[in-house]
């Protein structure tokens, strides 16, 4: 697993303290208000867990999977729902819960897509973004950490459907993915 691993570039504790930090911040905006959580599959896994024990607002979590697919392997913006919410979210207040906004096409659209269903509100926590990898503008309400355009994994993150479990936000080291 070291030998994987680059750097490790967000610590645990670090990224622990962020999701409270956060989670207070969510309990303020939302109080007295019923908020339903969004967790996209499968990245946003372990920032659901985590924040929805940390919150004090009452909550319903519900998911989704979508699956971005086009030209390259990286995300095209042409989105497709492999599954969608449980929860008919007219009228409800929403929040979806994201673990990195990279290019920002999946949320983009999938914005787009919850707007449509005329929620009460809708906005977004996302523990990660890339500023430098941004292709369209999002709206993000709650950031975690803005970081350099490297490739993360762990926290949720993958690298071909590895690393998800890693308590930690580390960048991969280039033989991994590279040749040799
Ligand atoms: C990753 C990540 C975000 C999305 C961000 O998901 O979890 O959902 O890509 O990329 P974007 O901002 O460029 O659209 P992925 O499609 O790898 O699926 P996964 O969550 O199952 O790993
Ligand atoms: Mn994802
Ligand atoms: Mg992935």
């Amino acid at each position: 697993m070291g030998k994987d691993l680059s750097k490790v570039l967000i610590p645990e504790d670090e990224l622990q303290a962020k999701i409270k930090e956060l989670a207070a911040r969510i309990d303020e905006d939302y109080e007295g208000r019923d908020l339903l959580i969004v967790g996209v599959l499968k990245g946003a896994v372990m920032a659901m867990a985590d924040l929805a024990r940390a919150l004090h607002v009452p909550v319903q979590m519900d998911w989704m999977a979508v699956s971005s697919y086009g030209a390259g392997t990286k995300s095209s913006g042409v989105v497709r729902v492999l599954k969608d919410l449980d929860t008919d979210i007219a009228g409800r207040h929403v929040l979806v819960v994201e673990d990195i906004i990279d290019s920002g096409l999946t949320l983009s659209w999938l914005m787009q897509n919850l707007k449509s269903r005329n929620p009460a509100s809708v906005e977004i926590c996302t523990v990660l973004r890339k500023p430098d990898a941004i292709k369209v503008p999002i709206d993000v309400r709650y950031v975690g950490f803005d970081i350099p355009n490297e490739f993360v994994i762990g926290y949720g993150l993958d690298y071909a459907e590895k690393y998800r479990n890693l308590p930690f936000i580390g960048t991969l080291a280039p033989h991994v993915y590279g040749a040799s």
